[in-house]
């Protein structure tokens, strides 16, 4: 029997959403809510389900990363979506907008984002979302992967302490995990279900873009290119104008970016 309690339980009771946590699967450990969702996907699970665990074992980022988290200090979730084939593309934008939206309840400092996806404060990350596709009977669906680094110490993880940041590390003080949730799970129930924000989300998320008027490097696999990020398209992928004049655009899934080097 499990030693921990749910923090989040009663959450999908509460009626301040129609879709997103009206189902929520909660373990203390699991390897990572990116794989449980994906399983609950290709079985049929309806969208809005929320799988959200204490401690990964094997949490994932972007481009094969680990993503680290020690149990119970921060918000590790995905959540089940099944949106449109032309709005797939935008669910890492979902993603990104509504945990800026949280976290501007619950600090003062500004949150930013980092094309893609990136939460930051103070330059540093405080968030990241991993977001994957796939289809099954029930047709396309997303899984939104978010990591909320609510009451992480960075001092205890010496790989991490020059790059990411908390909410805690923030404020000098732990904050409730749960009071979180619930604002992550309204934030994107409010954009993924209303015409007028899905609408407006490619600017919405676009405006918190620290990336945009900066000159990038941009990795994936072996490749590599230098350029001016000028903007973003209308599903978000960055528009870069590399040395020759020559315009790129990038998805999400297949690059890195890193600040260019001033030099
Ligand atoms: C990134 O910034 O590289 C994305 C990090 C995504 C981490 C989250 S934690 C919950 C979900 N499960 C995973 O294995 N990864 C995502």
């Amino acid at each position: 029997m499990s030693e921990r309690f749910n923090e989040y339980e009663g959450l999908e009771s509460l009626d301040d959403r129609s879709v997103v946590g009206r189902r929520i699967v909660w373990s203390e450990s699991t390897e990572s809510t990116n794989d449980d969702a994906r399983l609950e996907a290709d079985a049929g699970a309806s969208e809005g389900l929320v799988v959200v665990a204490d401690l990964q074992t094997k949490g994932r980022g972007r481009m094969s990363r680990t993503w680290t988290s020690m149990m119970g200090r921060d918000i590790l979730f995905s959540v089940l979506l099944r949106p449109s084939a032309a709005d797939l593309p935008k669910m890492p934008l979902v993603a990104g907008l509504a945990v800026a939206r949280t976290l501007d309840a619950f600090t003062d400092t500004p949150i930013s984002l980092k094309w893609p996806n990136d939460v930051r404060a103070n330059n540093l990350k405080i968030s990241g979302s991993l977001v994957e596709s796939g289809s099954s009977d029930a047709g396309y669906y997303a899984i939104l992967g978010t990591g909320v680094n609510v009451n992480l110490d960075a001092a205890v993880h010496p790989d991490i302490l020059e790059i990411a940041t908390s909410l805690r590390t923030l404020n000098g003080a732990d904050v409730s995990r749960r009071e979180v949730m619930r604002r992550l799970l309204s934030e994107m129930d409010q954009i993924y279900t209303s015409t007028e924000h899905m609408a407006t989300l490619v600017s919405d998320w676009s405006a918190r873009l620290e990336t945009i008027g900066q000159e990038i490097d941009v990795r994936w696999g072996d490749d590599f290119l230098h350029g001016l990020a000028e903007g973003v398209d209308d599903t978000g992928r960055l528009l870069l104008r590399d040395r020759d004049g020559e315009v790129h655009r990038l998805e999400a899934g297949e690059v890195t970016t890193v600040l260019a080097d001033p030099s």
